[in-house]
């Protein structure tokens, strides 16, 4: 084993949360000191974008069949509203005094530490540089201009994150989250590339370092310490039909060396009380160095039609996490069971265009309310090939019954399993009073011991995962909510896990939602209008 994977393995085995403590986090937070979930730089040009709110004719189930979808042109507009269909507002929320924003993609305690730029290395539609992606206001700040490369052309998206955000409440567990969040972001990118006709095309084999270089996140003197980014990934957009292409790392690395930057990262939060210095350091373990091109193509699967195919525009601002879920709801159709399985194993359709790498995520599910389904534990391998791997790992007193299913999905044990699932989730209803719940099963110590970055790539998995929950439960006329907070080594031991070559990463649940009544709802962008 490498220092590099022992660093993260401890790491991931500190951060844990026992049924008896929770991993290390600030005894106490000051509200009004919470970091600026919004990042602006000052002094740089802002780029107004056309006016958000947009409505696209495609609907969710047309996403299942990408090339069948129209290209749109690539105009600011169209730019504008795939930034917005993935990292915009979709609502403000207010209870009391109190007011918040929620976005397309979802994140942890709403803390949302994922920024994102756009890089363009022609002119197609911005003059070549680097900007930053606002989404509170809506624009564009350009942080960088560079006379373009003639080896380099087209459009890239990259993600970064900023652990702080996350760390100020969660601490030590905060860097696992900002992973998942970062999951989220790249399916959410890839589903509103899809509603315009486009696709995302991760560039897997480019090093954090060069992401770093080519959006000026290493120049120190931008930004405030403490409050970093860190590289992330980094996605070439596809308009219509434009073939795959391989990045040229040098030539964008001559781009950024001889570009103008312009602007200061403003201050998130004005102390930093708590430090949580074991963060930089599996960040620091868990860096990307370049690796080989990898592509893949999954197979194209028909999907059964979900029950609410709502335009996809609207569903994706629609996407809320439920807070509370009705208990004594009725049970989920099975049909919409199955269009959410299907749409969770990969296949050629958003999110899986933009996922280069064979799945090392599998699910267990706690079954509590699906029509036609007894409840119990299940599972179901994302991939075929794993099952012998799972089954030998897995509790040997489970019973592997095949369900009938267009997919491999077996159920392990039959009972009611709401007391275990909301023990484990943290003690959290909403892992129990819903339709079901679900774990995250991750191929673990053999990928970290292979390269020590793929902790953030399982972790980036699992996300993907959850927003294709969080869309399906839409579509299905119910509602998800994701689930970072549970017990792991006591949802290793119902799994009879005996070490650390599955672990689960992230939890979930889908059911029919309860609204708080207390909460007002307001339009995402009221504020930008007169
Ligand atoms: C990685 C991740 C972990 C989360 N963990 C929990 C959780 O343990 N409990 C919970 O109630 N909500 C959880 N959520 C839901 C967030 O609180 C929610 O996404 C956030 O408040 C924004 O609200 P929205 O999803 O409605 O936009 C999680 C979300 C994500 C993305």
């Amino acid at each position: 084993m490498t220092d590099l994977s022992e660093t993260i393995l401890h790491y991931h085995q500190r951060t844990k949360h026992q049924l008896n403590a929770y991993a290390k986090g600030p005894e106490s937070l000051d509200w009004d000191d919470q970091p600026n979930p919004f990042r602006r730089f000052t002094g740089c040009e802002t780029i107004p974008l056309p006016e958000p709110g947009a409505d696209l004719a495609c609907r969710f189930a047309d996403l299942d069949i990408p090339e069948k979808m129209d290209s749109q042109p690539l105009t600011l507009e169209s730019l504008g509203l795939l930034l917005e269909l993935s990292f915009g507002l979709s609502a403000w929320k207010q209870f009391g005094p109190d007011r918040w924003a929620l976005r397309c993609n979802p994140s942890s305690g709403n803390l949302h530490p994922t920024e994102a730029y756009l890089l363009c290395a022609d002119d197609q539609v911005l003059p070549p540089g680097v900007y930053h992606y606002v989404s509170h206001d809506h624009h564009l700040q350009r942080r960088s201009r560079f006379v373009p490369d003639d080896a380099n052309t087209g459009l890239y998206i990259a993600l970064s994150s900023i652990h702080w955000r996350e760390a100020w409440k969660y601490g030590e567990r905060a860097f696992r989250y900002c992973q998942h969040d970062i999951g989220h972001a790249l399916a959410a990118l890839s589903y509103a590339a899809a509603c315009l006709g486009w696709s995302i095309e991760l560039c897997g084999e480019v090093a954090d370092a060069g992401i770093a270089s080519w959006l000026g996140l290493e120049r120190d003197q931008d930004f405030v310490a403490g409050e970093r980014e860190s590289p992330d990934l980094f996605c070439r957009l596809r308009i219509g039909k434009t073939a795959s292409a391989d990045v040229d790392a040098a030539a964008l690395s001559r781009s950024a060396q001889s570009a103008e930057w312009y602007g200061k990262a403003e201050r998130l939060s004005g102390r930093h009380f708590y430090r949580w210095p074991i963060i930089d350091e599996v960040a620091e373990h868990a860096q990307k160095p370049a690796t080989v091109r990898q592509r893949r193509q999954f197979p194209a699967v028909r999907l059964p039609q979900p029950s609410h195919n709502e335009l996809a525009s609207r569903l994706i601002r629609q996407r809320r996490s439920a807070q509370h879920f009705n208990g004594k709801a009725e049970a989920l159709p099975l049909a919409d069971f199955q269009r959410m399985l299907s749409a969770l194993l990969p296949s050629a359709k958003p999110p899986y265009t933009a996922w280069n790498w064979r799945p090392e995520v599998h699910l267990f599910f706690f079954v509590h309310r699906v029509e036609g389904l007894e409840p119990g534990l299940y599972l179901l391998p994302r991939d075929p090939q794993a099952l012998p791997a799972l089954q030998a790992a897995l509790s040997a007193d489970f019973s592997w019954r095949e369900m009938p299913a267009p997919f491999s999905f077996y159920q392990l044990t039959a009972g009611n399993v709401r007391q275990a699932a909301k023990t484990l989730s943290c003690h959290q209803p909403i892992a129990s009073d819903s339709a079901f719940s679900l774990g995250m099963l991750a191929r673990f110590a053999e990928n970290i011991e292979t390269e020590a970055w793929r902790y953030r790539r399982l972790f980036w998995e699992c996300g993907l995962i959850g927003q294709i929950l969080y869309l399906e439960a839409e579509a299905a006329g119910v509602r998800g909510t994701g689930i970072g907070c549970f017990f792991d080594d006591a949802v290793h031991g119902v799994l009879g896990l005996k070490d650390n070559n599955w672990q689960s990463l992230y939890h979930f649940t889908v059911g029919e939602p309860l609204d708080d009544g207390r909460l007002q709802s307001l339009p995402a962008y009221a504020h930008l209008k007169g």
